[in-house]
């Protein structure tokens, strides 16, 4: 799987959430585990598992029922939350090119007696996954619902650039980031929620800035650059909290 590869696939991906409940053929699964060992974590400092659940293990407030589950366990640090969305979005990523269907769950857990601690790491959120007799792609970008680029960025000249973030999935649809200042260097915010709503999308809004800046290092990688990251708190624009700088430079 080549970088360019999922980056194409961030144009057609969607959630899908009927399945087809076959499990899928084992070398598909291997294959899958394959690519999964080698997913690049967005903080190399913060241990992490990935595991398999089938359709008997997870519980789901939601009636969504896959025949496969990719689970993500990790240390509770730092950017734990942003590092989740960051490595499962490459796997989403992977599963749309390989023309299987894929769903974040932000609500389903391992079911009781399903372990939520695995070698002393904690679950945070999973994928569904398998085959579906829905399409699994958008055939053109029209197709997703998500805002303007004028109301999520204001760094100039960021067109082409963050066209692809843009298109990021995120709880809800909540699309919540906002990216500021230029191309070197540009930060990544997310709009401060109030009580309520923080209560549901506190965590999971952390996860979409991860999954965000998946797209984003694609897109960078797609421009022949590279990206490096300060996680250091600094100014975000009112009404936003700073989530990361993201310097762009020349490979
Ligand atoms: C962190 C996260 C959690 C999500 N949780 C759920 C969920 O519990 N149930 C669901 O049906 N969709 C869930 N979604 C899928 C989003 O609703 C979906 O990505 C969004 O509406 C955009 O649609 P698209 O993925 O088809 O582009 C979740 C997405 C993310 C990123």
């Amino acid at each position: 799987m080549t970088n360019s590869q999922l980056y194409n696939a961030i144009f057609h991906r969607r959630s899908i959430r009927k399945y087809d409940m076959t499990p899928l053929p084992v070398d598909t699964i291997e294959k899958l585990q394959e690519y999964t060992y080698n997913v690049k974590p967005l903080d190399e400092g913060i241990r992490y598992e990935i595991d398999y659940l089938g359709s008997a293990d997870v519980k789901n407030l939601l009636p969504i029922k896959a025949p496969h589950y990719i689970c993500l366990y990790s240390e509770k640090k730092g950017n734990y939350l942003m590092n989740a969305g960051f490595l499962l979005q490459q796997i989403d990523l992977y599963l749309s090119y390989n023309n299987l269907a894929s769903c974040w769950l932000g609500m389903a857990k391992p079911a009781k007696g399903v372990p939520m601690l695995i070698n002393g790491l904690e679950f945070v959120i999973m994928l569904a996954f398998g085959n579906t007799t829905e399409t699994i792609h958008r055939v053109d970008t029209s197709e997703f619902k998500r805002k303007n680029l004028s109301e999520i960025s204001n760094v100039a000249g960021a067109e082409a650039l963050l066209e692809p973030v843009r298109f990021a999935p995120s709880a809800s649809n909540t699309q919540t980031w906002f990216f500021s200042g230029d191309l070197d260097v540009i930060t990544v915010s997310r709009k401060k929620l109030n009580l309520l709503k923080a209560q549901v999308y506190e965590k999971m809004n952390q996860i979409d800035i991860g999954i965000a800046l998946f797209h984003l290092w694609l897109s960078v990688d797609h421009q022949g650059k590279k990206v490096s990251y300060n996680f250091d708190q600094d100014i975000a624009p009112n009404g936003y909290e700073f989530m990361a700088k993201v310097k762009i430079s020349k490979k």
